[in-house]
């Protein structure tokens, strides 16, 4: 039996451990052999493969990134790309697949795998955790820390200076990593794009805590828009999906701020901060987790499902199912945290 790997969509902490996971139980336990396939769906796409066995995984634990590349190449955009992706993997003789993403990447592997006989196994991932079907992806938990270090660091310049600090963090549909950095790190306001905003409400809050001799801090996920206006948009431009590139809020907010309240307002953008380097231990052990059942999967030929987290346990889901629709901040939740505004 030979399993081919990809990792595709955004990187994020806590890849090569899942890569890691499924080639020493794949190896060691099933006897298996590995392909790994480069840049996501561009690698069986274009039969481009690197080796991977124990020696390749060795030491990537702890790296951040992944070992494989990364892209959000889309095969169901490309002419015969169905027919191009089973040519490569017969004359690679691979015989299944696991297909580390998001949304996107794990999409397409249901396709593949309902619908054109693919044997596809999913793992979740995605520092948005925005995966229904799972509790928790693995990338999150780095985003959330790194977040609200951040954070806690602006508490202390907006204090000396009087001032506003905006941080944006990322965040296209859901705003899990604000809300769950913006409460972590004691923020006066959050803003996410479940929930539109009133830019008056929001500069009330601003004011409040001012005057309780405070400097606010407004967390606002990239993909949060007022209740009369659109997201901001980086360029206008799509990736292979058809997202638009977010960023850009947390500038405009800082100016709406300052104009409407008098007091300075500064932003910080934390990008792809929030995605590199070191993945935390919570992400360590639950990527680890994941390869470790996702070859089990396999194993048991159990196709077209996705390795997924229900409290302590690992299961498995119909990877259509979980990727279906998008697992948004519920309004109640939002309004649990509001307790802290202002
Ligand atoms: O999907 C994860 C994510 O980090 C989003 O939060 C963000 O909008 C997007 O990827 C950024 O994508 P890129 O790295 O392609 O600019």
């Amino acid at each position: 039996m030979r399993v081919g790997v990809l990792t595709g969509g955004g990187d994020c902490p806590g890849l090569n451990a899942v890569i890691r996971g499924i080639v020493r139980k794949g190896v060691q336990e099933y006897g298996y052999d590995f392909t790994g396939f480069r840049d996501g769906w561009r690698g069986p796409l274009e039969g481009d493969t690197v080796q991977l066995d124990i020696p390749a995984v060795r030491g990537i634990l702890p790296r951040g990134g992944t070992i494989l590349g990364s892209s959000r190449t889309n095969p169901l955009k490309v002419e015969h790309g169905i027919r191009r992706i089973k040519e490569n993997l017969a004359k690679t003789e691979v015989d299944a697949l696991i297909a580390i993403g998001g949304e996107d990447t794990l999409g397409v592997a249901a396709t593949l795998s309902d619908d054109h006989g693919i044997p596809c196994v999913g793992v979740p991932k995605t520092i948005d955790n925005d995966l229904s079907a799972t509790d928790y992806t693995f990338g999150f938990d780095t985003a959330v820390n790194i977040a609200t270090e951040a954070i806690d660091r602006l508490h202390t310049t907006a204090e000396s200076h009087m001032r506003v600090l905006v941080v944006e963090v990322m965040g296209r549909h859901s705003g899990w990593i604000a809300i769950h950095s913006g409460l972590a790190g004691g923020a006066n306001v959050i803003l996410i794009p479940e929930q539109p905003f009133d830019l008056d409400q929001v500069c009330a809050w601003v004011t409040s805590r001012f005057k309780a001799s405070y400097a606010p801090i407004v967390v606002v996920s990239e993909g949060a828009k007022p209740k009369d206006g659109d997201m901001v948009l980086k360029d206008g431009s799509l990736d292979d999906f058809g997202h638009v590139r977010l960023s850009g809020v947390g500038e405009w907010l800082a100016k709406e701020i300052e104009k409407r309240t008098g007091k300075e307002a500064r932003t910080t953008v934390l990008g792809h901060i929030q995605r590199g380097g070191t993945p935390s231990a919570f992400d360590r052990w639950l990527a680890t987790r994941f390869g470790l059942h996702a070859i089990d999967a396999v194993r048991e030929g159990d196709f077209g499902k996705m390795v997924a987290l229900r409290g302590t346990d690992i299961v498995r889901v119909p990877i259509a199912e979980a990727t279906a629709r998008l697992k948004t901040v519920d309004p109640k939740l939002y309004n649990e945290v509001s307790v802290f505004f202002g």
